[in-house]
């Protein structure tokens, strides 16, 4: 194995934005299909050499996640709720009959990655360390079925806020020309495909000066979902709302915690429902939420006959749902819910 370089990376932490700056080292382990997955190792951070026929290149039997490792206040290493992305990632990779891979071991390979790149992470108040684990189908297949090997990577990129120039009130469109999921199709789950298909209905919107586009229930394009990469949040009085998941909903780290915050913290009544256009355009607060956008509000939608400016700026309560999960993260308030999970550096 290639010896891993260990200088000091020279990042300018007031630069960052939410985009790759390769770090040191990720994690590789490998597995055929119907087998365990073999001990993984860290290696240099680098290309991978895959056959044109890999089962990832050609049907796209790929799923992965996204976490955070912050730096606290309390000058720790921590990551948030990383259990949870291994649950997801188990659930992920058994509907595109990927080998599943143990929670133990996702955490462990997690874990080392972090600690290896862990002068890659950002003082607490410029950003964080984003975490990318990976699955892919890398063995050659032809006809339509699972390729027969398998590699699990970890990466990891210091990154620093989603929006350039302080957080935005986002413009989103709700579209009825595109949608995101199906009932029972691939929505619950972190399949790559998810993604490369959002790719054009996004351009559109930001062609026509959105921000992000906000995908209907494909059944009737009455309910609510999501947005390409993040959950919604609509507030009405002391209501939160948020779309039930029901199979093509990806069930977020950040929806769960604000889901908890919202009940526990701000005592909101949380529900768990039909959201539906309307009460998007008559919210009295709208936002979303996820690991990479965090909690962002909402300003204005526009769907295909109506338009409804929400607000400004941040409202008081997406304002505090926010700091409050911003100050779990690193360590400024309590983490009353057992969130964090920290990483000794040796
Ligand atoms: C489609 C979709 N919805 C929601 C989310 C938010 O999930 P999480 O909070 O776990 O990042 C993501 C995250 O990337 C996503 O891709």
């Amino acid at each position: 194995m290639t010896e891993i370089e260990t200088v000091e990376p020279a990042i300018d932490w007031d630069s960052l934005t939410f985009s790759l700056t390769p770090a040191r080292s990720m994690y590789l382990a490998t597995c055929e299909r119907g087998g365990e997955w073999e001990k993984g190792s860290l290696v240099p951070y680098g290309n991978i050499e895959f056959s044109p026929a890999a089962g990832v290149l050609n049907y796209g039997q790929g799923v992965f996640e996204g976490t955070k490792a912050f730096k606290t206040e309390k000058d720790r290493i921590v990551l948030f709720r990383p259990e949870m992305n291994a649950q997801r990632m188990i659930q992920s990779a058994e509907r595109l009959c990927i080998p599943l891979i143990p929670e133990e071991s996702f955490l462990d390979a997690v874990e080392k990655t972090v600690r290896d790149n862990a002068d890659y992470i950002p003082p607490s108040d410029k950003g964080s360390l984003y975490v990318r684990p990976i699955v892919w189908g890398t063995g050659p297949v032809l006809g339509v079925h699972e390729a027969p090997s398998y590699m699990f990577v970890v990466f990891v990129s210091p990154v620093g806020p989603y929006f350039q120039g302080g957080i935005p009130c986002l413009h989103i469109k709700v579209t009825k020309l595109f949608h995101r999921a199906a009932q029972n199709g691939t929505g619950a789950a972190k399949a790559i495909g998810n993604y490369g298909a959002s790719l054009y209905p996004l351009k559109l919107a930001k062609d026509r000066g959105f921000n992000e586009v906000m995908y209907l229930n494909s059944n009737d394009q009455e309910m609510v979902e999501e947005l390409g990469a993040a959950n919604v949040f609509v507030l009405k009085g002391n209501k939160l709302l948020t779309p039930r998941l029901g199979g093509t909903i990806l069930p977020g780290v950040t929806r769960d915690s604000t889901i908890q915050i919202a009940r526990d913290i701000l005592d909101l009544d949380v529900q768990e429902t039909d959201v539906s256009v309307d009460d998007i355009l008559s919210a009295d607060e709208l936002f979303c939420a996820g690991t990479a956008v965090v909690i962002c509000p909402i300003g204005k939608v526009t769907t295909d006959d109506d338009y409804a400016e929400i607000s400004h700026e941040m409202g008081p309560v997406t304002k505090e749902l926010r700091e409050a999960l911003m100050d779990i993260q690193i360590e400024r308030r309590e983490d009353q819910f057992n969130w964090l999970y920290p990483i000794d550096i040796l």
